[in-house]
């Protein structure tokens, strides 16, 4: 490592993931280490979020050492520590915090918070070197359901955002509704290659008054109906054609509120963040109209998309260089705004 280099040792606890990473320079990825527990909360349906904090304690010090590890360095060779304080589950957030706060003071190494959904953003920087805000990016997780205006660095302004259920939200309920279990999101990605999105035609929900929020609650409860209608009628339901149908208004509603942005906004950079924005259907038709618009098109690697400690080092390095320290009264907040420093 030379000696002008930033290394920044990530963590990222906020929800099922254990996750710490090693980024130098802020875009380059030394190591990226990813407990996942979906396996854990499958049986359930969903995150229990008690037997998330319980895991994250579990696996919190091996996941750091196996990412120093695998990037070759030690303690001593990190310049800074980046960690979720928001927003997400607050006890498995305190897992991550208090996990850095004791690093960092042990080490004497200078700590920073990182906002979650900042961190979705930055994946972007990873693989596109010449990303650079401003842009616009369509942040679409389990969570939230946000189109924000990246003016700079750790800059935003939210010009859309969900009414009611995010996107990942739905298509979690829906895949629980039609038997796909948890996750549903990559379930029904997969299953919709066999259907036919045109088979049902659901609602494409518009919230009056403007034109870049979104609502996903009225589509969901359109699919319930239809699941419904079919069973009391006593017709078979096509799983793939249903997921097909819902992923495809999904997908329209998105990629419509999107470029009607994109147009307003006047950027000729369009970028894409959040488990969801893994979704191929999303990601093939937000490129096409962005082609078609004369925009380019950025979006990280799924593995980037998903929840990862990668995208918090790279958000947490362009923090630390704007001056961004965080002392041992840092605390987790469940709530966070983004944009927002506490
Ligand atoms: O960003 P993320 O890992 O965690 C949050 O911050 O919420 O997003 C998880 C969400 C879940 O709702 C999951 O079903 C969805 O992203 N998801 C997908 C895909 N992969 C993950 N949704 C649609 N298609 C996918 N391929
Ligand atoms: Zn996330």
């Amino acid at each position: 490592m030379g000696m002008e280099d930033i290394l920044i040792l990530a963590i990222e606890s906020s929800c099922d993931e254990t996750a710490a990473a090693v980024v130098r320079n802020g875009r380059e990825v030394l190591s990226n280490v990813i407990y996942s527990q979906i396996a854990l909360h499958t049986e359930f349906g969903g995150v229990v979020p008690e037997i998330a904090s319980r895991k994250h304690i579990e696996k919190i010090n091996q996941v750091m050492e196996q990412a120093l590890t695998q990037a070759k360095v030690g303690l001593k060779d990190i310049t800074a520590l980046a960690v979720t304080y928001g927003p997400g589950l607050v006890g498995a957030l305190l897992v991550g915090v208090s996990a850095a706060k004791a690093v960092s003071f042990a080490a004497r190494i200078p700590l920073v918070g990182v906002h979650h959904i900042e961190g979705h953003i930055s994946a972007n920087y990873i693989e596109n070197k010449d990303l650079e805000p401003p842009f616009l990016c369509l942040v679409v997780s389990g969570g939230h359901s946000h189109l924000v205006s990246v003016r700079d660095y750790g800059e935003y302004e939210i010009i859309g955002r969900t009414r009611d259920d995010a996107a990942g939200e739905a298509f979690d309920k829906v895949a629980r509704a039609i038997g796909l279990g948890y996750p549903g999101g990559p379930k029904i990605d997969k299953v919709s290659r066999d259907g036919n999105p045109d088979a049902i035609r659901f609602p494409r929900a518009k919230v009056a008054g403007s034109a870049y929020d979104f609502s996903f609650s009225g589509l969901k409860s359109a699919v319930l109906n239809y699941l419904n209608t079919c069973e009391m009628k006593g017709e078979p339901v096509n799983t793939a054609d249903v997921a097909a149908s819902f992923q495809k208004a999904v997908v329209e509603v998105l990629t419509e509120h999107s470029m009607e942005a994109v147009k307003e906004y006047g950027g000729r950079k369009f970028a894409i963040a959040g488990g969801v924005a893994s979704n191929a259907a999303l990601r093939a038709a937000l490129e096409e109209a962005c082609q078609k618009a004369g925009v380019a098109f950025y979006y990280p690697s799924p593995v980037f998309c998903t929840d990862n400690a990668a995208m918090i080092g790279v958000a947490g390095y362009y923090e630390y260089k704007k001056g961004i320290r965080h002392g041992y009264g840092l605390n987790a907040v469940p709530n966070l705004k983004l944009g927002e420093r506490i």
